[in-house]
């Protein structure tokens, strides 16, 4: 799927801008802060219906404004997406508009119109930091190409914010009131195991894929949930206050040699391992969706040398691609003069 254009309106740095993309790969240059990555950021949101580095949707409108808009154009698809500020429209709370061919969505609608894998210097954390950066990574796999995936997300962390709520109040009166309980045990329960057995699918996929970059070995360390497991953690509970068991406490890691390369990689390998986690899940996006993503790489090559670069270059091939970039030297000439390249100076 090709992004042929993006138009966007008091988002970040913005006032009114539109881009156009080829089908191949585009260069945006442009010195620090001039809003490169605000422009991955829009891209980004255009397929996930969120932003990759806020929780704060109110931090994508341009300061002083009340509205930001984004307008994506595929192929066959205009997918628009506006952030509005608490406050408007008889709404207290900030809320988004999602919209396909002008016609209005659920959020849970919108995405899966497009598809983009991003890469950035970031994604390193999937790698070394803690367990919520590799559950973030797989949610974010499978938000993408599983309207299932999205429905029982949203649901379980629904649930577990509320059934924490009584635990923690649990955990002040000293006892839990089960008929509270039942309700909330059974979605968790529910929605959980469907989180589980998809995650145990991903995970299967990425051990069993032929892996070109790094060969690593890749294991699921889940928490499953279940009526069982419930009861067995039921004092332990009320003790901590909070919901111990079920997949908001997985984690995945990777070994080579039977070593975690969390704790044992060098930082080359850990940026071979990441580098070859994307080259995976653009491979899985693909084969769920029969549809190629776009590849964002926002900012990478600085902190490359120039082996890793020309691997990056190397999984550009296949599907269009965007990458940001403050000095064209770090693109090899013979590649760059393929490519269509686009300079952003400061807004006025
Ligand atoms: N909501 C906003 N309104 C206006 N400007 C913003 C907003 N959010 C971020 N910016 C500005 O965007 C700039 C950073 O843009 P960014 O895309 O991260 O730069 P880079 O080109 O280095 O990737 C900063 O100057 C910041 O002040
Ligand atoms: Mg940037």
């Amino acid at each position: 799927m090709i992004l042929k254009s993006i138009l966007l309106q008091n988002f970040r740095s913005y006032s009114q801008k539109e881009f156009q993309f080829g089908e191949d790969t585009t260069i945006i240059i442009g010195a620090n802060t001039v809003g490169k990555t605000n422009l991955i950021e829009a891209i980004f949101f255009v397929a996930q219906g969120r932003s990759f580095r806020v929780d704060k949707d109110e931090q994508l409108i341009k300061f002083e404004k009340s509205v930001a808009r984004i307008k994506g154009k595929t192929e066959d698809k205009d997918l628009e997406a506006v952030i509005v500020q608490g406050g408007m429209e008889g709404r207290l709370r900030p809320f988004k508009k999602y919209l396909v061919n002008g016609v209005s969505k659920r959020k849970i609608d919108f995405i899966g119109n497009f598809f983009a894998v991003l890469f950035a210097p970031s994604d390193l954390d999937i790698i070394i930091g803690n367990p919520s950066k590799r559950r973030d990574f797989i949610d974010n796999v499978l938000s993408q190409v599983d309207k299932d995936y999205r429905q029982a997300l949203t649901f379980y962390q629904k649930g577990l914010r509320i059934r924490n709520a009584l635990l923690h109040k649990a955990k002040e009166e000293g006892r839990r009131s089960e008929k509270e309980f039942l309700y909330w045990d059974n979605l968790l329960i529910n929605q959980g195991q469907k989180l589980t057995r998809k995650r145990e699918d991903f995970i299967t996929y990425l051990e069993n894929s032929k892996k070109e970059i790094l060969n690593f070995e890749i294991f699921y360390d889940k928490s499953a949930i279940s009526r069982e497991r419930l009861l067995q953690y039921k004092e332990a509970e009320v003790g901590a206050g909070v919901t111990l068991v079920g997949p908001h406490r997985d984690d995945f890691y990777i070994r080579i040699n039977a070593n975690d390369i969390r704790y044992f990689g060098s930082r080359g390998q850990q940026r071979l391992a990441i580098l070859q986690l994307k080259l995976l899940e653009l491979a899985f996006i693909q084969e769920k969706t029969e549809e190629r993503s776009v590849l964002l790489l926002d900012d990478i090559f600085s902190e490359l040398d120039e082996e890793h670069i020309n691997l990056v270059l190397g999984m550009i091939g296949s599907q269009q691609t965007i990458i940001t970039t403050t000095h064209l030297e770090f693109i090899p000439k013979k590649i760059l003069k393929e490519m269509a390249v686009i300079s952003l100076d400061k807004e006025k």
